[in-house]
């Protein structure tokens, strides 16, 4: 088997960069480990940045983004009971969707299906090859026998526990790692969101989070020890919880709950040889700033125009860059997780550290310089800028 552009991974990363190359005439193969029944239905977060929307439409893949999604133009941060509204579309002229991650993959594997580029679900036994020379290669087993892709390019979009990361020698790669003293309990409810934008609230107990997919679903979730046994919370426990620290909730049938643990981790450069790494393989940040998704898009539009210059004109300079471009926005996008993380969750520093809080707090809702800077980090810079 060959082709132009071996995939690792179908979740958002790598599904992207494959509609995008086909858009661009490059050949790709996906290989994905699961089958697609589970990349279809793993809850994972939901707010998709303008950058996002916008490239779902150019791919002439969101028209049930446009009838299912649900546009926000700003966000509640509360604490101690009051609750301060930042408008980001008067800020920012921008605003953002909340749409599940698993409906946009579910978007993109029904447009991979349409064309004719393969994406083979349940391979195993994937392994890297001479990521170093001219003919890269992908050794993997799929329906019981061994093939072997050769490629031009591999795109490493395997997620967090994926083994391209690992194909690159230790002594080139520099992975950078923060895991928070805290997770987040997630859980869907079938109860129509009692608030119409998202809360992000302060508590002595601990953030907690007001989030919704539709009408009639809600995604809650609460800040709890990194070590938190889920079987301690009760279908009540976590309603009284999440009704303290976020004033009104309405309530219903709860039918998902998980853990989700916090953590901010970047690895550079994200190319060695002929691999590219995207998304997830490299580069987590904590979900406070909803980012995780948005980055993984952003990576797979740098690293595909990228390869459209290289197989359009044999210019490889936006391909030697890449690793230096996309990592500005993967930092960006840290820096800003990193800060709503502290903003908002009980980091264990007592008075002092709520001190702090009630300060940069109170600066968001007086001051427009900080609140517009809140907003454009939130809805997302544009993707033409320089982050
Ligand atoms: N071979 C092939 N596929 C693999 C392998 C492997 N060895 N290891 C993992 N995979 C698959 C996983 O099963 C998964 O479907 O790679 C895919 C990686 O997808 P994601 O984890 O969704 O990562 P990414 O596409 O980078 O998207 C990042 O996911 O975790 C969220 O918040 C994060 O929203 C962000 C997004
Ligand atoms: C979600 O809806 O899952 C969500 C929303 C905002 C976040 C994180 C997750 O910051």
């Amino acid at each position: 088997m060959e082709t132009q552009i071996g995939i690792v991974g179908a979740g958002p990363a790598g599904l992207m960069l494959g509609l995008l190359l086909e858009r661009h005439g490059i050949d790709s193969v996906i290989l994905e480990t699961r089958d697609r029944q589970y990349v279809e239905q793993r809850v994972r977060a939901g707010v998709l940045e303008q950058n996002t929307v916008d490239l779902m439409h150019e791919l002439e893949v969101g028209d049930r983004l446009e009838r299912e999604g649900l546009e926000h133009h700003g966000i509640n941060l509360r604490h101690l009971g009051e609750t301060h509204y930042v408008p980001m579309t008067e800020l920012t002229g921008r605003s953002i969707t909340v749409y599940g991650q698993q409906e946009v993959v579910k978007d993109l594997v029904a447009a991979r299906l349409k064309g004719r580029a393969s994406l083979l679900f349940e391979v195993s036994d994937v392994a890297l090859h001479d990521i170093d020379s001219g003919r890269p290669r992908i050794s993997f087993v799929h329906d019981g026998s061994e093939h072997e892709l050769a490629c031009d390019f591999v795109a490493g979009c395997d997620g967090f526990h994926g083994i391209c990361r690992s194909a690159i020698s230790p002594e080139v790669l520099t992975e950078l790692e923060y895991t928070y003293p805290f997770a987040w309990l997630g859980i869907l409810a079938e109860a129509a969101p009692a608030t119409e934008e998202l809360i992000y609230a302060w508590h002595e107990h601990g953030f907690a989070l007001y989030s919704m997919r539709s009408p009639q679903v809600s995604r809650l979730y609460l800040q709890v020890a990194a070590d938190e046994d889920l079987a301690a919370w009760s279908e009540d426990r976590i309603w009284n919880e999440l009704e303290l620290r976020l004033g009104h909730v309405n309530t219903g049938p709860i039918f998902e709950k998980g853990i989700t643990p916090m953590r901010s981790f970047v690895v550079s450069p994200l190319q060695h040889g002929r691999l590219f790494l995207c998304g997830d393989a490299a580069h987590i940040v904590p979900p406070t700033g909803a980012k995780g998704l948005n980055l993984a898009v952003n990576d797979a539009r740098l690293l595909a125009a990228a390869l459209h210059d290289r197989f359009e004109s044999g210019d490889e300079a936006r391909l030697e860059a890449y690793s230096r471009t996309a990592l500005r926005r993967v930092w960006r996008a840290q820096d800003f997780s990193n800060y709503m993380t502290q903003l908002l969750h009980n980091l264990g520093g007592g008075a002092f550290e709520h001190g702090l809080q009630v300060s940069r707090l109170e600066y968001i809702a007086r001051s427009e310089s900080a609140a517009r800077s809140l907003a454009e980090n939130y809805v997302g810079l544009p993707a033409a800028s320089d982050f």
